[in-house]
């Protein structure tokens, strides 16, 4: 029997991969094989030593001890791709968020609306149309840094938007960079994407080389009143230089997946609690294929996406 270790709620479509006679799948186990884990985060101590592999549903690893696992032998697979739609169309929403004052909208409306009659609403909905207005995206720059599994599609979707898009990124696969429209324009350097996009969305995971990206030189470089959609990991950004941008009006707004203390509160800031892969479907995909993985390893010996 193998002993497979779970974290996080994985979801059942994934679980049922597992066959019962092979495979005992429990949060609680003793000499675990394997880990499959989501968001927890596991410390190298937490890795048993009869562990060989660890299963993240999901594309980035970064709550796991990778060099670690290196070091031990353990292999860590993740899941590319797996929840690239559902991130992509709560980028979208953001975008539409950030171009809208929907929030505002709703929120008037709920505070204000009841009780009245149908008049005072009908002057309830006069009075919101001069306060909640916003500018459309069509005609608009969008900037996608990252033309991954997530970016490409963020990028597509700009297109279909009616938005001009910009892509950069140095490290594009050619079977990428041929799946992706001709129309989203390559630019060379992350100062070019800047200065002439209206809102720039980062895809990218973090790296030596990607940590704190946009620092407080690289912000001098933003559009004037351009907004900053981030829905990849909050490492990539220095909190300080975004703060300053957005203090200055350099930046309109920071629309991030992340929340952080020192933009809690502001108005030209919205935070979500993380929410890009937590759909059914995202959770059933990255499931699916972290257990396809490890059954693979577990019971052939191969290795994909580690
Ligand atoms: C990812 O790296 O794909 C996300 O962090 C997934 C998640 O929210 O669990």
């Amino acid at each position: 029997m193998y002993k497979i270790l779970t974290h996080n709620k994985i979801s059942v479509k994934g679980l049922d991969k597992f066959s019962r006679d092979k495979y005992e799948v429990a949060s609680e186990i003793g000499h675990p094989d394997a880990i499959m884990l989501r968001s927890h985060k596991l410390t190298p101590e937490a890795i048993a030593d009869s562990v060989t592999a660890i299963g993240r549903a999901g594309a980035g690893v970064n709550n796991i001890p990778v060099d670690d696992c290196t070091e031990r032998g353990v292999v860590v697979f993740n899941a590319p791709g797996a929840n690239a739609n559902a991130v992509k169309e709560l980028v979208i929403a953001g975008l539409l968020l950030s171009g809208r004052d929907i929030l505002g909208g709703i929120k008037y409306v709920k505070e204000e609306g009841p009780g009245l009659t149908e008049d005072e609403l009908h002057k309830l909905v006069e009075n919101g149309k001069k306060q909640y207005g916003g500018a459309e995206l069509a005609g608009k720059t969008l900037g996608v840094v990252g033309l991954g599994a997530i970016g490409s599609l963020v990028a597509e979707t700009g297109l279909m938007l009616g938005m001009k898009v910009l892509g950069l990124d140095p490290a594009l696969s050619v079977e990428a960079a041929w799946r992706l429209s001709r129309d989203v324009e390559r630019v060379e350097n992350m100062q070019t994407l800047l200065s002439k996009s209206d809102y720039v969305s980062l895809h990218l995971p973090v790296l030596e080389a990607t940590r704190n990206l946009i620092n407080k030189e690289l912000t001098e470089s933003f559009k004037p009143g351009s907004v900053l959609l981030n829905f990849s990991r909050e490492k990539l950004v220095d909190t300080q230089a975004l703060v300053a941008a957005l203090d200055s009006g350099k930046l309109r707004s920071y629309i991030s997946d992340f929340p952080m203390p020192e933009f809690l509160g502001r108005k030209d800031v919205i935070q979500m609690p993380h929410l890009g892969a937590s759909t059914a479907e995202a959770e059933e995909n990255c499931a699916i294929m972290i257990a396809d993985q490890l059954i693979d390893f577990l019971e052939n010996g191969n290795i994909k996406n580690s």
